[in-house]
């Protein structure tokens, strides 16, 4: 356990370009390595979640390796070509590299046992079980579906069509892995559209993926077998990591920050949208694109926040976020309404649980409902004061550190080990804008 402490901070000042994209690392290396021949990966982000999927493709087969100029190299196998791992992969804290991975090896005739860390052994795998099974894949596990699991995957999958029961690009990614290793096309319908990171990914490779609206929703077709050949990729900062100290600009009184390189992918946006709407001063600016993905650079300055109701369809676009913006919404005047929040109960932890606790502990009134969440703020700053349980969840550790920047007095966290899945250096880049971040 590595407690940290967060004290009123500075005017938050200066530029900081936040670690490489999480979902776009994961699948950098996957579909490297699905790849005949060498990609180079700029910008991968190097926290403990995409490490675990890089050495869970080395013990398939493929090469991963980051080079002294911190460029990775990748030598794929080839699609179908991945090895049986001689020991079990343990993924760590990473559902996007357990659940990708599990597709990927459900259309390799090899058998893979699966294991996590405390939270991703509580995380729910049906989702994925279930249409891998239809492809042909033989899995076993404990009851209740969660990991540690053996996948004996097929080298003669068949397509399916897929309408998911959740909006999850996970299953989605796992589904499309598995269908490159099968004959004919195997389409993913989806009721709400989710971060698009693989299809764009497997295009870059190669791969035709063809996306096009159904009447149960968009669907999303792998043409199977394709050739994919090694590529150069830029990896974006990842705009859920910039989310942090974006809010945090936003709340300390003063600042000005400029957060560079960030993912700006359609279905990643849906914070900064609704912070627009809450009235905050974000520009974007520097609209470019690598690797298929839209980037940018965003300005944020310090802005007074009204509460609104936050449209549940938007929640796919920022499932991520509701930590960071339940904080936003806790000094914003007025109510702010969350609704369609039912996946956060099963993130790296209870996430919604999570948040209503920490909050109501700092002092903030809200109502926690089974899938919405409700903040009453006061246009003032919540009196924290308080020491939140992390529940080993990155996202939960930085949403109170950043609360504590703000609020009437400091806010400590049990645990700040967590956070380098997900954004490694988060203490010392945000105490270089002008944080008070430091053990108790
Ligand atoms: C991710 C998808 C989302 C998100 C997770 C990363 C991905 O999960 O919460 O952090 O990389 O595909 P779900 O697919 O379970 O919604």
């Amino acid at each position: 356990m590595k407690p940290l402490l967060s004290s009123t901070a500075g005017a938050l000042s200066g530029s900081l370009r936040v670690p490489g994209d999480k979902s776009i690392s994961h699948r950098a290396l996957m579909v490297g390595a699905l790849a005949v021949g060498e990609s180079e990966i700029h910008g991968l982000l190097e926290g403990e979640d995409v490490l675990r999927s890089a050495a869970a493709l080395r013990a398939l087969g493929a090469e991963a390796e980051r080079q002294d100029s911190g460029i990775w190299r990748v030598i794929g196998r080839g699609i179908g070509a991945l090895i049986e791992p001689a020991d079990v992969l343990d993924l760590g804290n990473a559902g996007t590299g357990a659940r990708l991975l599990m597709g990927v090896v459900a259309a390799h005739a090899i058998t893979a046992v699966f294991t996590g860390d405390a939270s991703l052994r509580r995380r729910p795998m049906g989702r994925v079980i279930e249409p891998l099974r239809r492809m042909g894949a033989r899995i076993a596990g404990r009851a209740g579906n969660c990991l540690p699991l053996v996948v004996t995957g097929t080298g003669d999958a068949l397509p399916i069509r897929y309408p998911l029961p959740v909006p999850s690009a996970q299953v989605k990614s796992a589904i499309l892995l598995a269908g490159l290793n099968t004959p004919g096309e195997t389409m993913v319908i989806e009721p709400e559209p989710t971060r698009d990171h693989t299809e764009l990914m497997l295009r870059h490779f190669g791969a035709t993926v063809l996306s096009r609206d159904t009447p149960e929703g968009r669907g999303v077709t792998i043409v199977g077998q394709p050739e994919l050949t090694g590529r150069r990729i830029e990896v974006p900062a990842d705009p859920s990591s910039a989310a942090f100290p974006l809010v945090a600009a936003l709340l300390v009184p003063g600042s000005d920050i400029l957060l560079s390189d960030v993912g700006l992918n359609r279905h990643r946006i849906g914070l900064i949208e609704t912070l627009m709407e809450m009235g905050a001063g974000i520009e974007i600016g520097k609209r470019r694109e690598q690797a298929g993905e839209p980037v940018g650079d965003i300005r944020v300055k310090a802005s007074r926040l009204r509460g609104i109701r936050v449209p549940a369809a938007r929640a796919p676009s920022m499932i991520d976020e509701y930590p960071i913006l339940a904080v936003a919404a806790s000094f914003a005047e007025g109510e702010t309404i969350m609704q369609g929040l039912g996946e956060l109960r099963l993130k790296e932890s209870d996430r919604l649980g999570a948040v209503a606790r920490g909050l109501a502990a700092c002092g903030v009134r809200l109502e926690e409902g089974a899938d919405s969440l409700t903040i009453h703020g006061r246009g003032a700053k919540p009196a924290g004061g308080a020491r939140i349980e992390t529940a080993l969840d990155h996202r939960i550790a930085m949403a109170f550190l950043v609360l504590g920047m703000a609020a009437q007095r400091p806010v400590a966290i049990d645990d700040a080990s967590p956070i380098d899945t997900s954004f490694p250096g988060f203490a010392v880049a945000m105490n270089n804008l002008g944080a008070r971040l430091a053990p108790p």
